[in-house]
């Protein structure tokens, strides 16, 4: 299968090439598109067949549930056989955007969709690429983030194609990514709601909306999870990497002093360390900028060939609550 590259206006995309993608779209075939947060790999939700190409494409297991994309809060009520006060609530607040939300599950909604669950994931993204694709496509997408299963997602057209080149009909190439990182998902079925995946919108911003949210997520990762995704490792780079705390130059040193060539991601100060094998990239000092930096600056150093990556950890307070759950993933033993 040869894979359209399609550039895009990610402000006011071409009525023309949006035609073409829902086309494809419609018929069943897959595309990947940008949304606020990383790039995703798009289906008619409706279309189990189509559904079932995206599980295949990536590698993905089978018992882990995909995110349904709709353009606006009533089309998610549609897929929901319940639309709580919560969720009302959190949709008025944070929709279009990067906050999903686990609603049970209308019959209309296949079976590979849910994995064979009661519940749906549904969310409205802010990226104009992926609302005019809804709006000319007339019908859900849903959209794993995409990658090949486990690996890094997507902020950039180019990491698209690295992982899925002759596996899919069409990317959309709206540009970088602004978010970086995947969007929080929430659990509104339970009482009081379950974070199931830290993102971009923080437990803190929820609960001014809702009250108590129940932050679970760290533990999920093992025992029969609520949100079946939450791999222990997920999210990796190729190149082995580990994790420092601010003063972790010494594993650098015996790195290097060994040969090895390795990727530094350092946060928010250079160190100015220069040295033969060492390639340092600079995250800033700020959650949002550190998100919008981090997949870009792992996807470089795997294509540089660096043989370890080294991180330094971001402050554990919880702002910086999704950034540690990726990279605590990221560098979890294959
Ligand atoms: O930002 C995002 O959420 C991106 C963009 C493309 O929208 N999508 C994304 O999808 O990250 P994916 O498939 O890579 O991650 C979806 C997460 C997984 O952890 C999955 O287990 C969880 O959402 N999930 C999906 N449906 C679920 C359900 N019914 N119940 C619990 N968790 C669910
Ligand atoms: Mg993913």
């Amino acid at each position: 299968m040869r894979t359209d590259v399609l550039r895009v206006d990610p402000e006011a995309p071409a009525k023309d090439v949006i035609a073409r993608a829902a086309a494809a779209l419609r018929a069943g075939g897959l595309v990947a598109f940008p949304t606020e947060t990383v790039y995703g790999l798009g289906a008619n939700a409706l279309d189990a067949v189509a559904v079932g190409r995206i599980f295949a494409a990536k590698g993905r297991p089978a018992a882990n549930p995909v995110i349904v994309h709709v353009a606006r809060a009533e089309e998610a009520r549609a897929l929901a056989a319940d639309w709580p006060e919560t969720a009302a609530r959190l949709a008025a607040r944070f929709w279009p955007g990067p906050l999903t939300l686990v609603l049970p599950r209308r019959e209309i909604v296949p079976d590979i969709v849910t994995a064979g669950g009661p519940t749906v994931a549904i969310r409205v993204p802010a990226h104009p690429v992926a609302l005019a694709l809804l709006a000319e496509a007339g019908v859900p997408i849903a959209a794993p983030s995409a990658n090949r299963s486990t690996s890094l997602s997507p902020t950039r057209a180019e990491h698209v194609l690295r992982g899925l080149d002759g596996r899919i009909e069409m990317i959309l190439d709206g540009g970088p990514t602004a978010g970086g990182l995947e969007s929080t998902v929430l659990d509104v079925t339970t009482a009081p709601p379950q974070l199931l995946r830290p993102g971009l919108i923080t437990p803190a911003q929820i609960e001014a909306e809702i009250g108590t949210v129940w932050r679970s997520a760290g533990e999920a990762a093992d025992g029969p999870a609520r949100s079946p995704g939450l791999l222990r490792r997920h999210y990796a780079p190729r190149t082995p990497l580990e994790c420092v705390t601010e003063d972790g130059d010494a594993l650098v040193e015996e790195l290097l002093r060994s040969s090895e060539r390795v990727g530094w991601i350092q946060f928010g100060s250079q160190l100015g360390l220069e040295r033969p094998g060492l390639v340092v990239k600079v995250l800033p000092r700020e959650p949002a900028g550190y998100a919008a930096g981090l997949y870009a600056a792992l996807h470089a150093l795997d294509t540089m060939g660096v043989d370890r990556i080294v991180v330094t950890l971001p402050p554990l307070t919880e702002e910086w609550l999704a950034v540690h759950d990726r990279l605590r993933r990221a560098s979890a033993a294959r």
